[in-house]
């Protein structure tokens, strides 16, 4: 048994001179150590050696085995070593070749004009707050004191929505009836029918209208305020949107005119100018000059807005407005056609310097 033994670890030492690489290291340890290989099976053998030779058999069995064991381990080093040696010799790295560059994204002139509004609106003590893109036409229109076949309701050319309750044959219920928002006046339905005055709130998002040219995108963003309380009244409103104006373009003083108009949502309601100069070709200055620049319309709610959405006329005030955001954005940064804002062209984007 034990000469078996010898001539196993024998046969070990003569094959493990002939490696070449770990592979053939690991072959060798499969026939050896492996589970059915030979040391393990000699060690199998144990139990049933009689009991005078047991201690001796089981002791030559184990140190042949981390014999073994410690020559692989050793030929395993060895031979990382010369693969690591061989890799330092053939590898070099050239020190003098460029770094690679990579491009870093940027923030899109709109979402940096969103960002600042915010920014001015929270710092004046309003709640931001955010409403659906699809929406019913109850908000859209009709609780807006735009009721079916009013005329202002073909101003914006509405894309309606496929809907559910139409399709199940159901009853023509407004409130179920899904478009793409018009414009964002729907969150102050949305806000006024949930929250009690005093409101003192702004959103922005995206709006929808089928339009396509120089000056309009069938999407686009605006800016919507809305304050309800006991007193607020149209110096108010002035004054409001003149702290924004100002932070806005950053300017000490910005002269501003107001024009009656009509909403159906406000009454009085009013468009609003500011000075603007034009007298460099392609360039609009704001704030200064002889010309006057639309910007945004503003009123007092209508009383029927405030019913629709049970609020007590009898206590309760406020004033609204509503604002393109790419307008702002197209003054603020002198750009002068508001398609490439939604090109994703990233020498557009560089050029304004974005
Ligand atoms: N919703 C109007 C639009 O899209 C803008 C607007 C005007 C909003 C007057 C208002 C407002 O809140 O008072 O043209």
């Amino acid at each position: 048994m034990l000469n078996n033994l010898n001539s196993i670890y024998q046969e070990f030492k003569d094959l493990v001179k002939t490696v070449g690489d770990e592979r053939h290291l690991d072959e060798i340890r499969v026939k050896f150590l492996g589970k059915n290989g030979l040391i393990t099976n000699e060690a199998k053998k144990i139990a049933a050696v009689p009991p005078e030779s047991k201690r001796e058999f089981g002791a030559k069995v184990n140190q042949i085995k981390s014999e073994i064991q410690r020559n692989i381990q050793e030929i395993k080093e060895k031979l990382e070593d010369i693969i690591l040696n061989e890799k330092l010799r053939t590898e070099t790295i050239d020190i003098t070749l460029p770094g690679r560059s990579y491009q870093r994204g940027k923030v899109h002139p709109i979402s940096h004009t969103i960002d600042l509004i915010k920014n001015i609106f929270h710092s004046m003590g309003f709640e931001h707050i955010d409403g659906p893109d699809i929406e019913n036409e109850w908000n859209n229109f009709t609780a807006l004191n735009i009721p079916k076949n009013h005329p202002a309701r073909q101003m914006h050319d509405t894309f309606y929505v496929e809907n559910s309750a139409k399709e199940n044959g159901e009853a023509e219920n407004e409130e179920k009836l899904n478009l793409l928002r018009t414009h964002t006046s729907t969150v102050q339905i949305r806000h006024m029918l949930k929250n009690k005055p005093p409101l003192k709130i702004f959103s922005i998002g995206k709006v929808y209208r089928s339009d396509h040219d120089a000056t309009h995108t069938p999407m686009f963003h605006q800016l919507e305020c809305l304050v309800v309380d006991e007193k607020s009244n149209i110096l108010d409103l002035r004054g409001c949107l003149e702290i924004f104006l100002k932070l806005f373009f950053n300017l000490e003083q910005i002269p501003m005119r107001f024009r009656t108009s009509y909403f159906p949502f406000t009454e009085p309601s009013f468009e609003v100018d500011i000075k603007c100069d034009r007298s460099k070709k392609g360039e609009i200055k704001i704030g200064a000059g002889n010309d006057w620049l639309e910007i945004l319309g503003c009123g007092m709610v209508n009383k029927k807005v405030l019913e629709n959405v049970n609020i007590d006329t009898d206590k309760y005030q406020g004033f609204a407005f509503g604002i393109g955001i790419e307008r702002l954005a197209m003054l603020k940064y002198n750009i002068s056609d508001l398609r490439c804002f939604f090109e994703g062209d990233l020498r557009w984007l560089n050029h304004y310097g974005f």
